[in-house]
């Protein structure tokens, strides 16, 4: 299975959300990261046939997904970042609802639904209705309906948005036992999410792939360039004036900051080992950016 995205393009009236991303996916789970409005879910939207591309293409072991048509749709499962749901139907007949939509037959549909209700630790809500559900409730829903009929190509718009630690957790194990010959793509803004399962990274900003990389590669590329500072605390504009500064602690009357630069930036700023999450800094700037 491999996905081809080429020369992929989408602009809203005079917004271009979506500039020329040109892609490889085979098997494996990919992590897409990127500021608010950088453009993921106009991507994912176009990933997942609901959006047409102004520009470019994409092709599902070389045939192109407008000629391959249903024969496409029916091999993807797609969570969307903002899924409305039927609040007056129960999970169970949500599922039910969504497998007839995706054609799978009713026994078939049974099977799947109890398994897939376990998985994401909803069997004991399976006939509460959706109305009463909490968001991370809700959200695993989500994640289990895109996987009715046992896609090969999951997408997965901030499937763990709104869910808790030990939910993230669970989630994080079911993606890594689920990827297999899959090929999944799920956007984030929360590194540690996809810090252990993604095969690459995918960094998005302002609708451009900045860059494709595995994980230790991109980490490779932050060593050297991440410091640990102490300064006093009416020099801390100074450094923001600077320097890329992340997260700032206060001890007295002394600021201590990680931040990015590629020269040492202070007579006694130590050297950090990199982080994933640095990248957030390192291409988006201090606040992640916002790209819209
Ligand atoms: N339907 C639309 N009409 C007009 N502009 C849109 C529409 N959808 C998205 N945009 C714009 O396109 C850009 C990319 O939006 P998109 O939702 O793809 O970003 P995102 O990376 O998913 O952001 P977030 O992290 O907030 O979910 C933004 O500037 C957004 O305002
Ligand atoms: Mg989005």
């Amino acid at each position: 299975m491999k996905l081809t995205i080429s020369g992929l393009t989408r602009s809203y009236k005079h917004k271009l959300a979506v500039d020329d991303v040109t892609a490889e996916l085979t098997p494996g789970v990919y992590g897409l990261i990127g500021p608010n409005g950088a453009g993921k879910t106009t991507l994912m939207r176009m990933l997942a046939d609901v959006l047409l591309p102004s520009k470019g293409q994409i092709c599902m072991n070389g045939e192109d997904i407008r000629t391959l048509d249903d024969r496409y749709r029916d091999q993807i499962g797609y969570l969307p970042q903002d899924c409305g749901f039927y609040s007056h139907f129960t999970a169970e007949r949500f599922l039910r609802y969504m497998a007839s939509l995706k054609g799978i037959k009713k026994v078939e549909a049974e099977a799947q639904i109890g398994e897939l209700l376990q998985l994401v630790n909803l069997s004991g809500e399976r006939k509460q209705r959706i109305g009463r559900f909490s968001g991370g409730m809700k959200r695993r829903l989500g994640i289990a309906q895109a996987l009715l009929g046992d896609p090969k190509l999951l997408i997965l718009d901030e499937p763990t948005a709104g869910l808790d630690p030990k939910e993230r957790v669970r989630f994080r194990n079911l993606l890594s036992d689920i990827s297999g010959e899959r090929i999944v793509i799920l956007s984030t803004h929360i590194i540690t999410d996809i810090e252990y399962i993604a095969k690459e990274v995918l960094v998005l900003r302002q609708g451009k792939l900045v860059k494709q990389a595995k994980p230790d590669l991109i980490l490779k590329e932050l060593e050297g360039k991440v410091w640990h500072v102490t300064v006093s605390s009416e020099k801390v504009d100074e450094l923001e004036r600077h320097y890329t500064v992340g997260n700032l602690l206060r001890r007295g009357t002394e600021i201590e900051a990680r931040l990015i630069s590629d020269q040492q930036p202070t007579a006694d700023a130590a050297l950090q080992s990199p982080r994933l999450e640095d990248i957030y800094l390192y291409y988006f700037g201090e606040t992640g950016g916002d790209d819209r």
